[in-house]
């Protein structure tokens, strides 16, 4: 493990959140309806982005910044495009984590690991934003809250990050279900970590919900043999339609929990932490790609 800065964690505001999650094995024709919607794009957050007026060009404020979007990766206001793409076609493993919230895992993970390449998703562009300066704070070797002890003219310790020596940590607000069939070829994912989804627990808010059997076709497509999905949720049934799904999939194996020592130490997502706090149990799954 390398050396890396703890990353701090402020007080959080979650609720408990509803529990009474339930899912029943899907019929035929719901399975075709999830198809459908899918090929519709029906469901993405944000909506299609397609529609969206200068789709094609990145946002001011991403230009030259370790962050895209796949509509854009072909403007060339920016060197953003041409390094994501010479990253990907290198042979350094990549890890994706869908729906990053604060970042926490990510950038702990990513200072651990410095010779792979790390993606995030996650489409609270807000929170995107904050997570980009917070990736541009390590990589300058600083921590959250050095600023201000500059500005307070004390000394400030600088931390070396192994980020600083490559832009390996992208991130996107994408809507994963769209970004990753457009940025990411097939296979060349080693983890998928999707960590604390949404449930959407409302019938008609189903379709929102990351996973679904097209979904899973899409990791399937993606992840490379040997790779593996890491899912974790504080709603147990939530867990059990992820497992029911994944494991009825023929690319993947079923739930092997040995395979949490291939993720090795990490610290909690916010959500995760969350529950530590309150006393929460948390369901974690691994699935390897067979
Ligand atoms: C419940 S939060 C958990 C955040 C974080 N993983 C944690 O454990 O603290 C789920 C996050 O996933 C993001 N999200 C939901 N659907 C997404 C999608 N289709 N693509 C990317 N991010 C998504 C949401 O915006 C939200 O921030």
């Amino acid at each position: 493990m390398s050396e890396h800065s703890p990353i701090p964690y402020s007080p959080t505001s979650f609720s408990q959140g509803r529990m009474d999650f339930t899912w029943e094995e899907l019929t035929d024709a719901e399975r075709a309806q999830a198809y459908a919607d899918w090929e519709a794009g029906k469901g993405l957050i944000g909506g299609d982005p397609h529609r969206r007026p200068g789709s094609h060009l990145l946002p001011p404020w991403g230009i030259d910044r370790p962050f895209f979007r796949a509509l854009a990766l072909d403007d060339e206001r920016g060197w953003n495009g041409a390094a994501l793409r010479a990253l990907l076609a290198s042979h350094r493993p990549l890890e994706i984590e869908i729906g990053f919230g604060r970042g926490d895992f990510l950038l702990d993970r990513a200072q651990r690991h410095p010779h792979r390449l790390f993606i995030g998703y996650e489409t609270k562009t807000k929170a995107t934003r904050l997570m980009l300066a917070r990736i541009e704070q390590l990589a300058q070797g600083r921590r959250a809250g050095d600023g201000q002890a500059e500005r307070a003219g004390r000394d400030v310790a600088l931390h070396p990050s192994p980020l600083a020596a490559h832009p390996s940590l992208w991130i996107s607000d994408d809507d994963a279900r769209f970004g990753l069939p457009r940025a990411i070829g097939d296979g060349r994912v080693a983890i998928f970590h999707v960590l604390f989804p949404d449930p959407w627990w409302k019938n008609e808010h189903r379709v929102k919900r990351l996973f679904s059997p097209p979904f899973v076709d899409l990791l399937a497509a993606k992840v490379c043999p040997g790779g593996m999905l890491h899912f974790k949720s504080d709603v147990q049934e939530y867990g059990e339609l992820v497992r029911y799904l994944v494991e009825n999939h023929p690319a993947f194996a079923a739930h092997d929990p040995a395979l949490a020592a291939s993720i090795g130490e990490s610290v909690p997502t916010h959500r995760e932490h969350w529950c530590r706090r309150h006393g929460k149990p948390v369901w974690a799954y691994y699935f390897a790609r067979r």
